[in-house]
Order: structure tokens, then sequence, then C-alpha cells
């Protein structure tokens, strides 16, 4: 289906993240045929320093000239052009904002959605959204909120009312990139199309659950947004437990948004308060001497720790979940380490990265089963073997689309499927406040490593799956 006509307002026009995924984003799903008939994007920024509408469309060029997947150019980036044009917002006057959505929406004609993008800083959202309710530019509309969600239960509470107070729950999108990936989703697909995995998705043959996402990049000039966050708020309580709520949840009764959210919430119920004993806090070397990061700098760049589910599925699973920045390799891995079968038969000097699903949600994404084979030649002997499943292989990716874009499509559609609801990021707060209130210090590790060395003890008996042969 494609979306009904819409005028699209992105706050934070000319940051990072509409730089990088949001303005590329919609251009790709312009080519692709999915924007609806008749849209205009409208940029929004405080007054000091914003381009006119002009500026913000040869911004936008520049933004997907350097990050999109096809070039600014032809009739396809004319019209996309044309659709863009800008509207400054500052708290007591959004008046430029609301004459610009005037205008499209008189261009447009019929009663076209509004759509609200959040893409600032988090500190500005209860300001941008009591202004887009004074204003009575939210009549209607529907809100995309950014990651974090608030700092703790507390803020994430006090966000939700402010919200509610202009946006019901059913217009509130909020967002999480990481379950528009095509191989997040997948694992809905493959957990409940199959036979296969379904029956041994489970305490009783699953002995712990890694979800590892290290990442190369330092915090890229970022400190302003870093500093105030770190790396459990900008990536574990977000990205990571959502991950972790696919992972785990019981299979929904049906796909609709309100089953599948009812049941990923159900496992955040389920996780028991984090203890900081279990957690490993990083920083990486010569991060206090990036420009804009505190000289004494206890936010962390690196998070690791073990999470335990109390239901009937996981009890006595750990789950274990590690992110960091300026690590040795950048990466999107969940993997299932399974049970050893009740007997061990053959010579114990086996690999132990044997007997795992490992799920690469890279895009495209990748599954594969490691398990032990008998070795040609005459002796019993085992060796670790794998099967390999590549997206790329079976299917073709030409329709893929990225996180942001399926997500922007899907909130133009009203389908809240894969947006987190405010029960559920409550929750995941309420379980976070233990560490949050009493974090260990953050430990330094080398640029290029896998983390502080306690990461390692952290998982015993286990080890981590990645690096891969390590
Ligand atoms: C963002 C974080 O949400 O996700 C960044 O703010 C992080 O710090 C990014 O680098 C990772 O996303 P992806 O899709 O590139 O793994």
């Amino acid at each position: 289906p494609r979306p009904e006509d819409h005028v699209i307002v992105l706050f934070g026009a000319t940051g990072d993240l509409a730089r990088r995924k949001l303005l590329p984003g919609l251009y790709h799903l312009a080519r692709a045929g999915l924007m609806p008939a008749g849209y205009r994007v409208i940029g929004s920024a405080p007054a000091a320093g914003a381009p006119d509408a002009e500026g913000f469309r040869a911004h936008a060029r520049r933004a997907v000239a350097e990050f999109g997947r096809s070039k600014p150019e032809g009739p396809a980036w004319e019209e996309f052009e044309r659709a863009l044009s800008f509207g400054t917002a500052d708290p007591g006057d959004t008046g430029p904002l609301a004459a610009a959505v005037q205008e499209a929406e008189r261009a447009l004609g019929g009663s076209p959605r509004r759509l609200f993008h959040l893409a600032v800083p988090p500190a500005a959202f209860p300001a941008v959204v009591g202004e887009l309710g004074a204003s009575g530019l939210a009549d209607g509309g529907r809100l995309i909120v950014e990651k974090p969600f608030g700092t703790d239960l507390p803020t994430a509470r006090a966000l939700d009312e402010t919200i509610h107070a202009v946006f019901d729950e059913s217009r509130v999108f909020r967002i999480d990139h990481f379950l528009g990936k095509e191989s997040v989703d997948n694992i809905l697909a493959l957990r409940f199309a199959n036979g296969l995995f379904e029956p041994v998705w489970n305490r009783n043959h699953i002995s712990h659950v890694q979800i590892d996402v290290p990442e190369k990049l330092t915090i890229e000039g970022r400190a302003g947004f870093f500093e105030g966050t770190g790396t459990f708020r900008d990536m574990i309580v977000t990205h990571l437990f959502q991950i972790l709520g696919f992972v785990a949840m019981e299979p929904p009764a049906t796909l609709t948004a309100r089953a599948l959210r009812a049941e990923k919430d159900k496992v955040f119920q389920s996780m028991r308060p984090l203890d900081p004993a279990h957690v490993v806090r990083g920083q990486y070397e010569g991060y206090r001497a990036e420009p804009g990061v505190a000289p004494d700098s206890d936010t962390e760049t690196f998070a690791a720790l073990r999470v335990e589910i109390d239901n009937w599925r996981w009890a006595g699973v750990p789950f274990y979940l590690r992110s960091g920045k300026a690590l040795a390799e950048g990466r999107h891995v969940v993997t299932l380490g399974f049970r050893e079968p009740a007997l061990r038969m053959f010579p114990r000097d086996v690999p132990d990265t044997a007997n795992e699903l490992v799920i690469d949600f890279d895009d495209p994404g990748r599954i594969t089963a490691r398990f032990l084979a008998k070795e040609p030649g005459p002796e019993m002997r085992l060796g670790a073997a794998a099967m390999v499943f590549a997206y790329s292989d079976c299917f073709t990716t030409a329709h893929a689309l990225e996180g942001y874009e399926r997500l922007i499509l899907d909130a133009m559609l009203g389908d809240q499927s894969l947006f987190t609801s405010a029960d559920g990021v409550e929750r995941l707060w309420e379980a976070s406040a233990p560490l949050l209130e009493n974090p260990p210090p953050a430990e330094p590790y080398a640029r290029g490593s896998w983390g502080p060395d306690r990461v390692h003890r952290l998982i015993a008996p286990y080890r981590w799956c990645l690096p891969e042969g390590g």
C-alpha cells in the first residue's frame, strides 16, 4: 500500500541524523516509488543560522550526494527537490514553520497527513512537542521521536506525559532504527515460520545468548550528544534491548502491532533489574582528549552486561550484551549457544565454537549454523563445520530498505509494529535503575581492542563469539 498524502516536518533538519540518514532515506523512498502520491518535506530548525528553502535544498543535495544510494540528479531528484521547503521554529515563535506547513497543504490540496520527525537532541523534545501542541500544528498529525527516550524512568515518564498531552499513543512513533533492519525483522520469520528452529528456542536447548554490536567508529565529533548519553543509553537500553525483545518474545497471537508490541513488552517485564556487578563499563583511551569531552569525563564508550529473564522460556539462560566505540570490528551479531547433548561419546578436543546459531544482522545479513562433523579419515574425529545462509545468495536485495527508510514508511502508513511503546520503554528504564544509580567506574581500553579485559570474565564459562576464530 502507498501512504496517504503527507506533509513531513523534519526538526533538526540541518543536523547529523538528517544529513546521514533521513534526507537520503526520504529520497530513496521517493525513487523506490514508496512515497505518497503527494508529499512535501519541510525542514525546520531554530532561526539562528538556519538556511532558507534554497539553502536547505542545497544542503539536502549535498547530504544525498555524500550518503545516499543514488545520486541527486535527473528528473527523480528534481521532483524530490521541488517537494523540499523550510520553516524556522523557535520557542514562542513557530510562525514561519506554520506558514510553510499551510503553504505545503495548499499546494497538495485535500487534507494531507502531518508527520513530525524530532531529529533533535533529547533535551529539546519537550519544548518542541509543547510548541506543536500550543500552535495547533499537531492536530491530527503523527510524531516520530528519536532515541534515547528520556535518560531514566522519571524523565521518560515525564516525556510520555508531555507527549500524551498533545499526541495520543496511537500517533506516537518512538523510532529505533535497529528494528527496521531487514535481518532483525527476519528473526521473527526465522523463529516462528520454521519447525526446525521454533522447538529448540528455549532454556531446554539454549545455554546462553549473546547480542554483540561492536563499532569501529569513535564518537565522530558527536561529543555534544555523546557526553550526556554514553553507550548504555545510546545503544544498550535502546537498540540491544529491542533486539533482545525479538529474540526472547513468545509467539504473538497475530502479527498485528498490538500483539507484537505486547509480547515484546512482556519480555521487558520479566527482565530482572540490572545488577551493576554484572556490568562492565569502559572508555576508549584518548576519549577525554576528543574535542568537547570533559578532561575527567566518566561517560562510557563501551558497555557489556549480563541480563536475566525470569520467565518460563528463559529462566537460567543468561543474555550477554556488548557494544562499544573504537573496537576492533564493526559487527551486528546475535549468537545462540546450544547445550551439549546429554552424553559425550566423542573425544573432547573439539572446538568450543560449535553448536551455535549466529545471526549477523549487518545489511544485508547472514545466518550461520555452526556444528560438529566427522572429519574424513579412519578415525572418529570431530571438526567444526558450518552451514551459511547469506541473504544475497537466496534473494535479490534490490528492494531492501534501510532501517530508517522502512520505519519512516511504516510511520506514514500508521503501522506501529516496529516502534517501541511507552510501557516498554518505561519498563526498560525501570529495570536499568540499579545500574544508573550505581554505575561501576568506566575502565580504560585500547582502541582497536574488544573492550576492557573484564569483559571476558563477565561471560565465563562461555566465550564471546567475536572475534571469529579468536
Ligand atoms: C545510533 C547511535 O543510534 O546507532 C550511534 O546513536 C551508532 O552512536 C549507530 O553509531 C549505529 O547504527 P548502525 O545501524 O550503523 O549500526
